[in-house]
């Protein structure tokens, strides 16, 4: 394990190097300091595991130190050194949030029951907080019955349980991260981290540093060790989105580390064994984006052990009311609104559109439909024009039309409730303004106004 950082600060010397030499002894790596700003200097410039700090010091005291790092959210813990006679200014320290606090004259024991006590704390909140945000992304959100998601999730299933790198394949916003973590959250190492970069979103040389971290000098502006991703995501998961967007060298590293499960940091020679599960997750097709020298063929096969292809949300028309709802139903309650429901009509345009934002566009859509409608039932006016313009409701048409040969008895019957229904349409689409509706319908005004009348439409 790595060694921990400790940080004395102490105007005294000689208070400073007692502390030192008992916690050399207790393998910790230790920094000094001899005042509050120069503590905070340090934090700044070195990953800070503990402080340990005198009360009163010149320039910035101990409790300055601690209201300036928990200002700048700096949760590192912070142990208190006190005489007999200040023990209450420590105790207000504990209530800005210090860990503990230790008498002087030191004792071996007791400095290392507060040191081993604050670090295990830390450690417990630090989970605590990664758990809390993983609660509201896992497993519980996935809606859908259609036979393609029944399908993806056998797969989450199958291979969850074991250690194989999956592929994850999908257009954008079809539900790749959600796959991705919904694997982490139901394997064994689901207590470890699921640590995600995008590799579209970080220029080359720095997602190298990113994810192999580096040593302390190893290039111009490393000023302290920093812990790469492979490392961050031991005993757990490591998401590669976008994994066609790394730099073609950068993946030959990665298939090095995949192939080797050992790394060293960028400027270090020491080799660290890993043990992670890969997930990449790619929108685009991997054979064309070989063929175009976006992916590493090596690499592709790697990664390729296991396969989940994403369907479009346009193919898995069962779930689109769903997912509508369920969105419409969450966000409702984000804004305090009711919700009472979509008219047949609107899921109408639900159904046919091709949605090429799949389930974030139909997501984005219904927080803005349940705005509009201020929690009434969702109309067609409450959706955004462009999918008002499809000819959704003609597509709908010619379904109904095509199972209706059997029972069509009257040929005008039918045409006339198309039509009653295409300029209901029309009129509320465009907020009944008649002008708007015929030409949208492609009929004079003055023809309008004879079917509305006919259809008693107005
Ligand atoms: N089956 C589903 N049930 C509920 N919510 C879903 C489902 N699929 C996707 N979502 C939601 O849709 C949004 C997009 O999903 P996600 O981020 O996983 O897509 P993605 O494939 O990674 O997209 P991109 O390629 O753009 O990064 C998220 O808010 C996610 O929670
Ligand atoms: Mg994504």
């Amino acid at each position: 394990m790595k060694q921990k950082n400790i940080l004395i600060v102490d105007d005294e010397a000689k208070m400073r190097r007692i502390l030192e030499i008992m916690l050399q002894q207790m393998e910790f790596n230790v920094f000094q300091a001899e005042d509050g700003l120069k503590a905070l200097q340090v934090t700044q410039d070195e990953q800070i595991d503990l402080i340990i700090t005198d009360l009163q010091m010149p320039n910035l005291d101990g409790l300055g130190l601690l209201k300036q790092l928990r200002a700048k959210s700096n949760a590192v813990p912070v142990i208190m050194v006190t005489a007999h006679g200040t023990v209450e200014t420590a105790v207000t320290a504990m209530q800005y949030g210090a860990s503990d606090y230790i008498l002087r004259p030191f004792e071996l024991e007791a400095v290392e029951a507060a040191v081993q006590r604050a670090l295990k704390l830390a450690k417990i909140e630090q989970e605590n907080s990664y758990l809390r945000s993983e609660l509201d992304s896992g497993w519980g959100e996935f809606i859908g019955n259609s036979s393609a998601m029944q399908s993806i999730y056998t797969l989450i299933q199958q291979v969850s349980a074991t250690k194989t790198s999956v592929l994850i394949q999908g257009e954008t916003g079809t539900g790749k991260e959600l796959v991705a973590r919904a694997i982490h959250r139901a394997s064994p190492r689901r207590d470890k981290l699921f640590v995600a970069i995008n590799c579209a979103a970080i220029p080359a040389d720095i997602l190298e540093s990113e994810l192999f971290g580096y040593q302390k000098g190893a290039f111009t502006g490393a000023h302290k060790d920093k812990v790469g991703k492979f490392e961050l995501a031991e005993g757990g998961t490591l998401f590669l989105d976008e994994i066609t967007e790394m730099d073609f060298n950068l993946q030959a590293k990665l298939l090095r580390v995949l192939q080797e499960r050992r790394l060293e940091r960028l400027g270090s020679n020491t080799s660290i064994a890993i043990d992670i599960r890969i997930i990449a997750a790619s929108n685009r097709d991997p054979k064309q984006a070989i063929a175009t020298q976006k992916l590493r063929e090596d690499l592709y096969y790697r990664l390729n052990v296991f396969t989940i292809e994403l369907p479009n949300l346009h193919a898995r028309e069962q779930d689109i009311i769903i997912l509508a709802e369920h969105f419409l139903q969450k966000h409702a309650q984000e804004f305090g609104f009711p919700y009472s429901g979509i008219s047949t009509d609107a899921k109408q345009f639900l159904l046919h559109y091709a949605w090429p934002g799949n389930v974030r566009e139909l997501e984005n859509m219904m927080e803005r439909a349940i705005v509009l409608s201020g929690g009434r039932l969702i109309e067609t006016s409450h959706l955004p024009f462009n999918i008002q313009q499809e000819k959704a409701p003609l597509v709908a048409a010619d379904k109904q039309t095509e199972n209706l040969t059997d029972s069509v008895q009257d040929l005008n019957a039918h045409v006339e409730q198309l039509e009653r229904r295409l300029i209901k349409q029309a009129l509320d689409k465009t907020q009944n303004n008649k002008a708007k509706a015929a030409q949208q319908l492609n009929i004079s005004e003055r023809s309008l106004w004879y079917k509305i009348k006919k259809y008693a439409l107005s």
